[in-house]
């Protein structure tokens, strides 16, 4: 298919937001890795998400010469199904899995299980039981309930490497429920309150664990590197405080995820170089502070690596102007897109596959579902004359949208298409009628 220059698509909308392989293509569509959206909305239905397969192994890659004697952990409740368990494998990064699910999908791939690192509040006996058949890399230790219990299932003899998950008491993330690293809220054991260092002197205390270092997640969608420092100036503090008290010196740090991505143009989010300088930097002075060897790093980004590569396709259904506001009601919603209701997330919108000369307007674009909160994108842009039919394209839409999509309302989950070199493949397809009777086994 024949594509026009960039530039074209710098003019029209909004570059930072789009996967670097976007351009605009003739009759008002965008290309995709050379793909046509409008193309691949009738060929698959709408809704239907597109994933840049070269603009997520770029990301990831980008990941990887940033902090280049750190493991690069990819957080699969981005993202994940069997062909990003391979893009991820084959570029080196490791899996951060937090479900017996997650670990099965790895492991159908064959993907290394020293490199897969198992997380969670509250993990499961099938979680467990899986961790441990498969031989992870890695337990995240969240609670001092599960201390005893993951010990009690190593065999004899044997040591399951994990990390202590340590609250810093730092207030980062852009919305309260995906803020981890302060008091107060679920996630890891408390510094400052001490329930990190009792954890782990029990852990020190079990043969069948052996403690490698500590973990910790500050939050999602951090727009700023400053936090990080702050993690490790705290984090390496209370290293010093182990060794000291303890005598052990612990070897690794995990810094968690949490690196953001730009959802509007404009939108605030470091590169991954930019993360890792500011990381390593820290990290060297603090250790250097506390004359304490520095400790092999490992980070968990999921977002900034996968929302950027995907694009969300809905056909408009209705166009309903009510008082001073226009709803652009589309095919899909918060069911695979749940993000807006939950945290207040923002979109731009994108009309593709028609030209039109109509001037723009403030349009808010709505789902299908049955609640009035199940809005899209809030005032965006859209021509005057946008009409039933209409495909419309959500750029940024790679994390936490599919992996977060519901069963409401029964309309379906939505399939994932991979385009990479002018080809696109399908990753999911979607979910059927046929899938969700297959469940409703009652009567
Ligand atoms: N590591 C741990 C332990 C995590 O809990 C998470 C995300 C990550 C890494 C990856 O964080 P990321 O780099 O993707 O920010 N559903 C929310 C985000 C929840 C994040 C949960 N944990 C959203 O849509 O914004």
């Amino acid at each position: 298919m024949t594509t026009e220059p960039d530039s074209l698509v710098r003019e029209l909308s909004s570059p930072s937001v789009w996967p670097d392989s976007a351009v605009n293509a003739p009759g008002g569509d965008v290309s995709l890795a050379g793909v046509s959206l409008a193309e691949l909305a009738e060929r698959h239905g709408t809704p239907v998400y597109v994933l840049d397969e070269t603009e997520v192994r770029s990301r990831a890659r980008a990941w990887r010469r940033a902090l280049p004697d750190a493991e690069v952990v990819y957080a699969a409740k981005a993202f994940v199904c069997r062909a990003v368990v391979d893009w991820m494998a084959e570029e080196g990064l490791g899996l951060d899995v937090c479900s017996a699910g997650e670990l099965e999908l790895a492991a159908t791939r064959g993907f290394p299980p020293e490199r897969v690192v198992l997380h969670g509040n509250a993990k499961s006996p099938r979680d467990l039981r899986t961790a441990l058949r498969i031989g992870v890399g890695r337990i995240v230790i969240d609670s001092d309930c599960e201390i005893a219990r993951i010990a009690s299932q190593v065999p004899k003899g044997a040591a399951q490497k994990v990390l202590v998950r340590v609250l810093p008491g730092i207030e980062a993330g852009a919305h309260r429920k995906i803020r981890t690293g302060a008091e107060g809220q679920k996630f890891g054991l408390s510094i400052a309150g001490g329930d990190a260092e009792d954890a782990v002197v029990r852990v020190l205390g079990q043969p069948g664990l052996a403690l490698a270092g500590l973990h910790c997640h500050l939050g999602s969608q951090i727009t700023s590197t400053e936090p990080y420092g702050e993690a490790v100036r705290r984090v390496v503090a209370f290293l010093a405080r182990i060794r000291d008290r303890h005598g052990v010196t612990l070897p690794e740090v995990d810094l968690g995820g949490g690196f953001a991505a730009a959802y509007l143009p404009g939108d605030a989010a470091p590169s991954p170089e930019a993360y890792g300088r500011r990381i390593t930097e820290e990290l060297s002075a603090a250790c250097a502070d506390f004359a304490y060897p520095l400790p092999r790093l490992m980070v968990e980004p999921g977002r900034s690596i996968m929302a950027p590569a995907g694009v969300a396709l809905y056909r408009v259904l209705s166009v309903k102007r009510t008082g001073a506001q226009v709803f652009v009601a589309v095919d899909g919603g918060m069911s695979d897109n749940p993000r807006p209701a939950l945290y207040g997330a923002r979109y731009t919108v994108r009309m593709v596959g028609r030209t039109t000369a109509a001037p723009m307007r403030a349009t808010t674009v709505v789902g299908r579902h049955c609640e009035a909160g199940d809005i899209l994108a809030e005032d965006v842009e859209l021509p005057e004359d946008v009409r039933p039919g209409d495909v419309l394209a959500v750029p940024a839409s790679g994390a936490y949208q599919v992996s977060m999509a519901s069963g409401y309302n029964m309309t379906g989950r939505p399939p994932v298409v991979a385009v990479s070199g002018g080809r696109s493949r399908l990753l999911l397809r979607r979910e059927t009628f046929e899938d969700q009777k297959a469940r409703d086994v009652g009567v």
